[in-house]
C-alpha cells in the first residue's frame, strides 16, 4: 500500500503492508550475514522447514514515533535486541547480535518513514522476527534461518484510548509453566492463547487474565501484555518466575513509579484475590501502552474498580511514558533513540 492510501486517521493494531522489509540469513553454526532492505513480499520456503513443523521461531515488537518536531525516534530499542538474543538462544538458534538487530531496525523504520503516524494517529509498529528456515524432519534445529524486520502503522491495541478494559480470569487454560519458554519470546506462546481470547472476546471481554500453571492461585500476565496493581503507595507485579515475558514496558514502568513518582514497587507473587482488593489495576505493553482495568470476571463474578474514571496512578504513568515516548516529556533516563 502506498503511504498516500492508508487512513491514518482511523488506525487499529493491524497489519498494512509497507514499502521494504530486512532481510539477513545465517547458517546452522556460523555468523548472522548482514542483511538487505528489500521491497516487501512473500518469502519462499520448504514446506519442511522448521518454523512450520516445529515452530521454532521468536518475534519482537517495539515502536518508533513521529515526533511533532519531525523527529522519529524508537523506545529502549536495545532491550528487545537483548531479549531477542535471549530467545535465540532458548530456542537454539544462533543468537542474534545486537548491533545487526538494531542496525536492520533503524533501517528499515528509515526506508518506510513515510508510513509513521502522527503523534496524535498511532506509532510504526517494528516487527523483528527469527525463524529456522532450513529443512528438517526430525525434531533438532534447523540447517538455517532468517532474520526479517517489516513494519506496519498501528492505532491502539484496546479499542479505544485509555478506555477502561473488561477481563476474565481463566481457570480453564494456562499460558506458560514454570521452566518452559513464557519468559522468552517463542512464536508457539500465542498460539494457543487464540482460543481463551476468542473465547473471552465473544463473551465481551477484551482479553484473559493468566494464573500460575502450578498452583492456579497467582497472577501470570493479561494476554501479551504485564500485570499491575495499585495498593496505596505501593504498586505490585508479578515476579519473573521464568514463565511471565520480562516486558520492556513493565521495567520502564516500575522505574517511573520508583524514581519518579516515589512508590514502593513490590515484584513479587499476587493472587488473583489481593488483585481484586486493589484500588486500581492496569497492564502494559509495547502494543498495550499503559491500558487501565475497568473490571475482572473471576468465578463468574464481575468485580469494577472503575467505570469512566481512570485511576490517578494509572493515569500519571500512561501520562509519563506516552510523554517520553512521543518526545513531549524530558528523557531523564535515555530511552528515546533518534533514528
Ligand atoms: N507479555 C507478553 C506475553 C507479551 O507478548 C508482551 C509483548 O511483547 C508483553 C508482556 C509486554 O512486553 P513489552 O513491554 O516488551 O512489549
Ligand atoms: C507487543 O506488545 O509488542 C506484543 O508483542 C503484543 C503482540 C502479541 C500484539
Amino acid at each position: 500500500m502506498k503511504p498516500n492510501e492508508v487512513d491514518f486517521d482511523n488506525l487499529t493494531f493491524s497489519f498494512t503492508e509497507t514499502k521494504s522489509m530486512y532481510v539477513a540469513k545465517c547458517k546452522q553454526n556460523s555468523e548472522w550475514e548482514s542483511g538487505e532492505i528489500v521491497p516487501f513480499g512473500n518469502l519462499s520456503l520448504s514446506p519442511a522447514a522448521t518454523v512450520l513443523n516445529y515452530g521454532q521461531g521468536l518475534f519482537e515488537g517495539m515502536k518508533a514515533y513521529r515526533w511533532e518536531n519531525g523527529k522519529i525516534a524508537m523506545f529502549r530499542p536495545e532491550r528487545n535486541a537483548r531479549r531477542a538474543a535471549k530467545s535465540c538462544n532458548r530456542l537454539s538458534m544462533p543468537e542474534i547480535p545486537e548491533e545487526l538487530f538494531l542496525d536492520a531496525v533503524k533501517k528499515v523504520v528509515r526506508d518506510n518513514s513515510d508510513y509513521i503516524p502522527s503523534t496524535t494517529q498511532g506509532a510504526l509498529y517494528v516487527r523483528p522476527i527469527i525463524f529456522g528456515s532450513g529443512e528438517g524432519v526430525g525434531v533438532a534445529p534447523s540447517t538455517e534461518y532468517m532474520f526479517i524486520v517489516y513494519v506496519s502503522p498501528v492505532g491502539p491495541y484496546f479499542k479505544g484510548k485509555l478506555k477502561p478494559i473488561k477481563l476474565v480470569v481463566t481457570n480453564d487454560y494456562h499460558r506458560a509453566p514454570l521452566k518452559g519458554t513464557g519468559g522468552v519470546k517463542a512464536i508457539g506462546n500465542y498460539v494457543p492463547g487464540m482460543l481463551p481470547s476468542g473465547l473471552a472476546k465473544k463473551d465481551g471481554y477484551a482479553e484473559v487474565i493468566y494464573l500460575d500453571a502450578a498452583e492456579e492461585k497467582y497472577i501470570e500476565e493479561v494476554g501479551a501484555a504485564n500485570f499491575f496493581a495499585v495498593k496505596g503507595k505501593n504498586l505490585i507485579t508479578p515476579e519473573l518466575t521464568g514463565s511471565i515475558l520480562p516486558g520492556v514496558t513493565r521495567e520502564s514502568v516500575i522505574k517511573l513509579a520508583r524514581d519518579k513518582m516515589g512508590m514502593e514497587v513490590e515484584e513479587r507473587r499476587i493472587s488473583v484475590e489481593e488483585a481484586l482488593e486493589a484500588d486500581e489495576v492496569f497492564c502494559a505493553g509495547t502494543a498495550a501502552i499503559v491500558a487501565p482495568i475497568g473490571s475482572i470476571n473471576y468465578k463468574g463474578e464481575d468485580l469494577t474498580f472503575c467505570d469512566g474514571e481512570i485511576g490517578e496512578v494509572t493515569n500519571e504513568l500512561y501520562n509519563y511514558l506516552t510523554g517520553i515516548q512521543f518526545g513531549k516529556s524530558k528523557d531523564d533516563f535515555g530511552w528515546m533513540t533518534e533514528i
